[in-house]
């Protein structure tokens, strides 16, 4: 199936046609600047022009940096405060108009398509268990994956690490802000990832966002009994997951490890029947 994947960040609207099928994109993507301010209006008419660049109409997924539930914006750490309670599906989809061809557009978190695409055809590609997608950009968004099932909207880029909210001191912006090294960002992120681990035991962390086409740059800095791998969409994850999220096919779960056999005594007594 083709779907018209748009990812809404801070600094720039992205799209492209994407094929559901194998993740790829149909045509290079196309970009243009957030408008500043990044209002509901102006947003909406920038994602429809993106969709209009490739001529597109069917059916459209559009990420955005926030909680959504059902299409509504509950949240705004790193966007325009005016988005809070706005349904963000119908604002774009009123811009779009007839591009939709009658369909809506299906809107998720940022970081939650990016773990999307990342499930289905990137790092954490046939994992099962708890993965946990990380994306360091402006803000830290975080996506959970249980046997390969989106928990939805985890916000756990907000955790309060020494007295601070995570994201002020370890997003990629934190680290440009504050001309950190590689290896001292490392060892925020590290710091970070430890918190993460130590509350969730997840099998697999996933570190995406823009820094991850840097992981050369920090991953030999990190040190997590769990194993960390860098995203390999990276630019393409969030529209590849805003297509799959707006096609409704997630992915498809993975069956849960049977428990280990228990050993020792039997619960049937010998030869004895069950009560
Ligand atoms: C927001 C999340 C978002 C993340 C990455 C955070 O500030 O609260 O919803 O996923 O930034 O953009």
């Amino acid at each position: 199936m083709r779907v018209f994947g748009v990812d809404i960040g801070g600094t720039g609207i992205k799209g492209a046609p994407v094929d559901t099928e194998d993740g790829t994109l149909v045509a290079p993507r196309f970009r243009i600047p957030t408008p500043q301010p990044a209002e509901p209006e102006a947003v909406a008419q920038t994602v429809a022009q993106v969709a209009e660049h490739f001529g597109w109409t069917g059916p459209v997924g559009a990420t955005f940096p926030a909680v959504i539930r059902a299409g509504v914006a509950h949240t705004a750490a790193n966007v325009d405060e005016s988005w809070v309670g706005s349904d963000v599906s119908a604002v774009l989809g009123g811009a779009l108009g007839p591009a939709l061809g009658g369909t809506e557009v299906a809107v998720v978190n940022d970081a939650d398509a990016a773990g999307i695409a990342e499930m289905a055809f990137g790092a954490g590609r046939d994992t099962a268990g708890l993965v946990v997608m990380t994306t360091f950009g402006t803000g830290i968004g975080t996506a959970l994956f249980l046997h390969g099932q989106l928990i939805p909207n985890t916000e756990l880029g907000h955790l309060e690490i020494h007295g601070h909210d995570a994201e002020t001191k370890t997003s990629d912006a934190a680290r440009e802000r504050e001309d950190l090294s590689w290896e001292k960002w490392a060892k925020r992120v590290n710091r970070y990832l430890g918190a993460l681990e130590a509350l969730l035991w997840p099998d697999l962390i996933i570190v995406g966002g823009g820094a991850s086409k840097k992981a050369d740059r920090f991953f030999d800095h990190l040190e997590l009994r769990t194993k960390v791998v860098p995203a390999q969409l990276q630019n393409e994850a969030g529209i590849v997951g805003a297509a799959m999220f707006a096609a409704g096919e997630q992915i498809r779960p993975r069956p849960a490890p049977r428990p280990a056999r228990r050993r020792g005594p039997a619960t049937r007594p010998p030869g004895g029947r069950r009560p």
